[in-house]
């Protein structure tokens, strides 16, 4: 199995300032590696909930922390956290909350999960394969136009017009239910061109995105960690792309300022004023992390804080 190393991992307990006796979320607890150093900084009061889509994550974290009481491990989206947090009936609000958002190394080293084109497996790329639709599923009913946004919106390539048209020809003899099948047809629409990416891997990334709804997700999990974080709170989020960042970035700035609707006033509402507060600029691994962690090159992690209500 192979294990996943955790990006930019001082930077983001500095950035949730743990405390022994607090209260913790790590919302998408992977292989724990993140976990593993906000455990460390615990007292025998402190508590930390784990979360993550996919069942695999789960089940590594159930066994790891099975004989710690501290630490409770729950299957399911982020964008549930409030739901989450909720049920657990933890006594206090959330003092930090973490998204490391994207996929795990796991999840994209083994075959049998879709997720990679330079390993043939199905096409499944789903991280909780639980439910939804697999992306071999969508390929067989998606427009032409439908594969073209995606792929244009999700991947940002330009060749999005070309691919999705090749998609649609190359499923008319044969449904594409494996990742090498994709990836062929792809490199076939697009020639690559020496020194530059595979011309899957945006691809393959926008149809992941779509499939998973990770922009949907990210959205409501950031609305959400609001809602649970304590006063002085702490809300660490690491982006992979820039779609990804985009979103946190302009979500953070503008719960970080008054509503605009009501600029100018001389008292602002107590619901249109911030209630969060920017800590820092966004941080990026060093070139010894990315020497060290390749996958970590693309990170963003940006840190605020939640004000007194
Ligand atoms: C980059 S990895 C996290 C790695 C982790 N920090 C570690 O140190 O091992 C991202 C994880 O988030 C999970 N994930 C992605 N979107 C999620 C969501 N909406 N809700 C819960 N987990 C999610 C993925 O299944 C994956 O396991």
């Amino acid at each position: 199995m192979t294990a996943h190393s955790p990006v930019l991992p001082v930077e983001v307990l500095d950035g949730l300032v743990v405390r022994p006796g607090g209260a913790y979320v790590d919302a998408t607890y992977g292989r724990g590696g993140h976990s593993a150093a906000i455990v460390e900084r615990l007292g025998s009061g402190g508590r930390l909930v784990a979360m993550d889509r996919d069942m695999e994550a789960v089940e590594a974290g159930r066994s790891r922390w099975a004989n710690d009481p501290r630490v409770i491990v729950r299957h399911g989206s982020f964008a549930e956290l409030e739901r989450t947090w909720n049920e657990l009936g933890v006594a206090q609000n959330a003092n930090g909350i973490l998204l490391d958002l994207g996929v795990s190394s796991p999840q994209l080293d083994d075959p049998e999960r879709g997720f990679s084109f330079s390993k043939d497996g199905p096409l499944d790329m789903r991280m909780d394969a639980s439910t939804g639709m697999t992306a071999a599923d969508w390929l067989v009913t998606a427009s032409e136009s439908e594969i073209r946004q995606v792929i244009r919106r999700y991947g940002e390539d330009p060749n999005a017009r070309r691919i999705a048209r090749a998609i649609v020809r190359a499923r008319e003899t044969h449904a594409l239910t494996r990742t090498r099948q994709l990836a062929d047809c792809v490199a076939a629409a697009v020639p690559r061109r020496p020194g530059r990416l595979h011309p899957a891997t945006r691809v393959f990334q926008a149809i992941r995105i779509f499939v998973n709804d990770e922009l949907g997700q990210l959205r409501s999990g950031l609305e959400q960690a609001v809602k649970i974080l304590a006063s002085q709170g702490r809300l660490c989020v690491i982006s992979f792309h820039s779609l990804e960042d985009r979103i946190v970035k302009r979500f953070l700035r503008d719960r970080a300022r008054p509503d605009p609707a009501f600029a100018g006033l001389p008292e602002i509402p107590v619901h249109a004023r911030p209630v969060l507060k920017l800590i820092g600029k966004a941080v990026r691994p060093s070139a010894a992390e990315i020497d060290l962690n390749p996958r970590s090159r693309s990170a963003v992690l940006r840190v605020a804080e939640r004000l007194g209500q």
